[in-house]
């Protein structure tokens, strides 16, 4: 019970890594807010934390609407007074290159990826100020290490990794600290839609695999623990850091075959 009675704040909890972080955050005693678009998804990963005797509200919310963000805070501060945790992991991928890219496209995953980071960061600040809470934003390998046909994902993971970097400077002397995750390959959503946009999908995943030094790709709740680590006071001294759950795939010795 690492964390319990910390009020946790998860965007994108509806599914994938989301979800399973929501999971292990509850397991861990916080009591959970499942932010999400998708309604239906928010409610299932609600109804699996209760079934496993965990405490859990569900808020639709799209974290690219300034609206919808502050509707956000008001629901988790309705539902549990304050908030301890929050973790940006809502984000949506197009896999294209840019030139292929629609304008349209682009600024929808600026603005969700990127943008719903800073709206989150924005108007939970004052809130996690009060608690000397922490925010955990989701970044990946694609932030260094970038891959073809996804152009518009890859720069907002990098531009992730910097914002993570200067929020944690700006926000330290209030004890806020700001960290991110940086996967490799899940097997959650978005890898899944990146594998079905390549020519053969089935081929791209086994490849994927092999790309990580430990040849196979990761679980999503091999990310959740790790964001519960970084929420809890075993990691009181971590700051500004891009924390890499990648299977080897960042170490330059992954085999390939
Ligand atoms: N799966 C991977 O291989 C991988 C690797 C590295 C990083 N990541 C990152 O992990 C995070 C989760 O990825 P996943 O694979 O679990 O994806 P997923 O598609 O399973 O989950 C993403 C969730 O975000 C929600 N969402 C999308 N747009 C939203 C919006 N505007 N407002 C609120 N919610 C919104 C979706 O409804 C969905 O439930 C993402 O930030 C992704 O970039 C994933």
């Amino acid at each position: 019970m690492k964390l319990k009675g910390r009020v946790t704040v998860i965007t994108g909890a509806g599914s994938g890594i989301g979800r399973a972080s929501a999971l292990e955050f509850a397991k861990e005693g916080a009591q959970v807010v499942v932010a999400d678009i998708n309604e239906a998804g928010a409610a299932k990963t609600v109804r699996q934390i209760k079934t496993a005797g965990g405490e859990a509200c569900a808020v639709k919310t799209d974290v690219a609407d300034p609206d919808s963000v502050r509707n956000l805070v008001k629901e988790t501060l309705n539902a549990f007074s304050r908030v301890h945790v929050l973790f940006s992991n809502a984000a949506i991928q197009i896999n294209k290159t840019v030139e292929d890219t629609t304008v349209e496209e682009w600024n929808r995953e600026m603005a969700v990826n990127l943008g719903g980071v800073f709206l989150c960061s924005k108007f939970f600040l004052p809130h996690l100020r009060k608690t000397g809470g922490c925010i955990i934003n989701m970044a990946s390998v694609n932030g260094y290490f970038v891959e073809p046909m996804c152009a518009g994902y890859c720069a907002t993971k990098g531009a992730i990794i910097a914002l993570t970097k200067a929020m944690a400077i700006d926000h330290g002397k209030e004890g806020i600290r700001v960290n991110c995750i940086c996967p490799g390959y899940i097997d959650s959503g978005l890898a899944w839609s990146y594998f079905e946009a390549q020519p053969d999908p089935a081929g791209a995943r086994q490849t994927a695999g092999k790309l990580h030094a430990l040849w196979r790709i990761g679980r999503p709740e091999e990310v959740g623990r790790v964001a519960v680590f970084l929420a809890s006071e075993d990691a009181s001294f971590m700051t500004g850091s891009a924390v890499v759950v990648d299977g080897g795939f960042g170490s330059g010795l992954a085999p390939q075959g």
